[in-house]
């Protein structure tokens, strides 16, 4: 290969970017992904499954993406799920069946890691099993229990951790192949469902082999090395732009532990589930919703457990895009944010879901958390041990009655959301450079001026 295909072509050397949550999750991401897309070319997811949600809105038409970058419903663009996604072949095959039924355009337009693990019915059966077991020892629902989305996802990656029982997407093209690996699996995967407690039926080597093969043709103009693709594309003058799945707050290694999800989340997950090393990215949009909310388990100093917090759920609509669980809810935490940017290396935030927050006397931010012995911190703390009996220190802004959903720009805001806007950038340290107040692609406006006016 001549050192020539190695130059970009532009003049101007193209700015990858990355689209990472702030928060626990459902921030948001798919909507600004959406909107972004115009922007670049190729749109690479790096982590997570089927476990992720993003719903776009188009007019009224509502798109839920669960495995396929929210870059698909840009046209033209290059949509890739990479090698560090775990990927549940049927599943995805339905995503691709639905958007084609809407007349969504699926083809050579999405790219898929030939190195991307499979999720099998056996990881989905051992997720709900383990659930369930932690639920019967805990003797208390919910206690206990991450609260997953069951959809397979950590038993997909400790199979990839453990090597000699993980299949990946390139395993699918070959049938004999497949069934050599799957004959060592069944028998130790069902001799563990059955350590779990699980009414095991029978794993048939041949027959997962024949399903996963035929799912497997079907992906089969699909699947490729992304990573050779992704650096052809940049090589070429192309632009990236990463969308992250669940959020740092959730991140294996940085996240609220034991209730994570099972995938390095934040920014730091691009470059080893894409190939794609992180000094290449050159932004990075955090993306935080006006409030907090999280799904499943785990700490949530700022949770309302009161009218107010069903107040936002139902103004919010606050019900998961994946499982329908109502989502808990709680004032914004800005210490958990501005931990989140640090480790992400957020450059930006785009606030959304602020029209939410209309219609509230006031409102609650919280800068610091105080611990049960009565000390205070500002640091966040990624342990849920150690986060047990954290309280939090409030400031608290006054809210507005004029509901956000037509603005279309922070001089329309009502003064009492921008000072709302201010008072973030100024605790975080960067720029809210968007803003959405609607589900709607229209309902947003960048607002990048704000922040340099205020320093
Ligand atoms: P993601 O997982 O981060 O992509 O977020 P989800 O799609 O799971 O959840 C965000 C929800 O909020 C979706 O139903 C979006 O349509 C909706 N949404 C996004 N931005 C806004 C906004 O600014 N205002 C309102 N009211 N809804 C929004
Ligand atoms: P998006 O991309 C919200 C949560 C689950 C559970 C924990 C572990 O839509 O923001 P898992 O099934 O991953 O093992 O569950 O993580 N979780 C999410 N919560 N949004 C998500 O994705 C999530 N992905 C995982 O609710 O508490
Ligand atoms: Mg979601």
């Amino acid at each position: 290969m001549s050192p020539s295909t190695h130059h970009r072509s532009s003049s101007s050397p193209a700015v990858h970017a990355a689209v990472v949550g702030l928060q626990w999750g459902d921030e948001g991401k798919g909507k600004i992904v959406d909107l972004l897309t115009s922007r670049y070319d190729c749109i690479v997811r790096y982590n997570g499954g089927a476990n992720a949600g993003h719903t776009v809105q188009v007019g009224t038409e509502r798109y839920a993406l669960h495995l396929i970058p929210s870059g698909i419903l840009g046209s033209g663009k290059i949509n890739i799920v990479g090698n560090g996604v775990v990927v549940d072949p049927e599943k995805l095959l339905d995503e691709v069946d639905g958007l084609r039924k809407r007349g969504v355009h699926v083809g050579d337009n999405l790219r898929i890691s030939d190195r991307a693990h499979v999720v099998m019915p056996y990881h989905k059966e051992q997720d709900a099993a383990l659930e369930e077991l932690l639920e019967k020892k805990s003797g208390k629902s919910g206690a206990g229990q991450i609260g997953t989305t069951r959809r397979g996802i950590g038993p997909a990656y400790s199979d990839k951790v453990r090597r000699s029982t993980a299949l990946r997407m390139g395993d699918l093209l070959d049938h004999a192949l497949l069934l050599r690996k799957l004959e060592t699996i069944c028998g130790l995967r069902m001799a563990e469902l059955e350590a779990l407690g699980a009414s095991v039926t029978p794993l048939i080597p041949e027959q997962l082999a024949a399903r996963f093969a035929a799912a497997g043709e079907r992906l089969r103009p699909h699947i490729t090395d992304t990573v050779y693709l992704v650096h052809d594309e940049i090589n070429a003058g192309r632009s990236v732009l990463f969308e992250g799945a669940n959020a740092c707050l959730l991140d294996i290694d940085h996240g609220t532990f034991p209730y994570v999800t099972s995938s390095n989340c934040s920014t730091l997950g691009i470059p080893a589930g894409s190939g794609v090393p992180g000094r290449m990215i050159g932004k990075v949009y955090g993306i935080m919703k006006a409030y907090s909310t999280r799904v499943g388990g785990g700490p949530f100093v700022t949770e309302l457990l009161d009218e107010t917090g069903n107040r936002i759920r139902a103004r919010g609509r606050e019900y998961g895009t994946t499982t329908g669980r109502p989502r808990r809810c709680g004032w914004l935490d800005l210490v958990a944010v501005k931990y989140s940017v640090m480790v992400c290396g957020a450059d930006a935030i785009a606030c959304t879901l602020l029209d939410v927050l209309s219609g509230f006397d006031e409102l609650k931010i919280c800068v610091g958390y105080r611990r049960p012995d009565g000390s205070v911190t500002d640091r966040f703390v990624p342990d849920a041990e150690r986060m047990n009996g954290f309280t939090p220190i409030y400031e608290t802004l006054p809210g507005w009655e004029r509901e956000l959903t037509a603005c279309t720009d922070r001089d329309d805001l009502p003064r009492e959301a921008q000072a709302y806007l201010g008072f973030v950038e100024n605790f975080v340290g960067i720029p809210v450079e968007l803003v959405s107040v609607g589900p709607e692609r229209s309902q947003t406006f960048e607002s990048s001026q704000r922040f340099a006016a205020a320093h």
